[in-house]
């Protein structure tokens, strides 16, 4: 069976220019490794994420797609900027994500803003996160600019070219990593 990459969109709107990104990286990385690409936005989860913090307090949306994400052989995250960071959306959903759900699972960082200002957050917020969940993030982020965008499609020639090189470049990551069932297999101590 082909390795199973699931993509999360942190955007709370819809349209949105970070799922096109996300949706995009996934897809090529889907073609690329002949796996399967799942693309989960969690704006239609925000009521049931924000009920409350224990999963038995979530509705069955948000446990499937927190499932879906604690079972991908390969996570493709996003967000786009917000006050300089990524959105409360996003880490209300990874704040459900099991503490060791993740652990060697590779991910691939990507965020979307309204200008280049904010592009390190994807190293200086992002990157960070994923340490605390032991998750292998790939050493190449993808920030798209929003005028990179143009009615919600990648219009921009350079950001297909980053996507493109991130994808070339961390294939063999992946292909040399790819035991992420195994690893999950590995003991995980039950401490928090
Ligand atoms: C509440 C809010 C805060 C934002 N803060 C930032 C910011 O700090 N830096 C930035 O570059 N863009 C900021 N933006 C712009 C968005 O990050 C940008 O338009 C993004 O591409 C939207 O992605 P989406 O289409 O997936 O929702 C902000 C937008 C909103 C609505």
């Amino acid at each position: 069976m082909g390795l199973s990459i699931v993509g999360i969109s942190g955007s709370p709107t819809s349209p949105s220019r970070t799922s096109v990104l996300v949706g995009a990286v996934a897809d090529a990385l889907a073609e690329r490794l002949d796996g399967t690409a799942e693309l989960i936005e969690l704006g239609p989860l925000l009521g049931e994420l924000g009920a409350g913090p224990f999963r038995g307090d979530l509705g069955p949306a948000a446990r499937e797609a927190l499932e879906a994400v604690e079972s991908a052989d390969l996570i493709v995250v996003g967000s786009p900027a917000y006050r300089a960071t990524y959105t409360g959306l996003f880490k209300l959903f990874f704040d459900h994500v099991g503490q060791y759900s993740l652990q060697d699972i590779p991910i691939v960082l990507t965020a979307t803003g309204g200008s280049d200002r904010h592009a390190l957050l994807v190293e200086h917020q992002m990157r960070p996160l994923f340490g605390f969940f032991q998750a292998l993030t790939l050493p190449l982020g993808i920030y798209g600019n929003q005028d990179e965008f143009v009615d919600y499609r990648i219009e921009s020639p350079e950001l297909r070219q980053r996507i493109s090189t991130t994808v070339e470049r961390i294939v063999p990551l992946i292909q040399l990593n790819l035991t992420p069932s195994q690893s999950r297999e590995l003991a995980r101590p039950a401490v928090f």
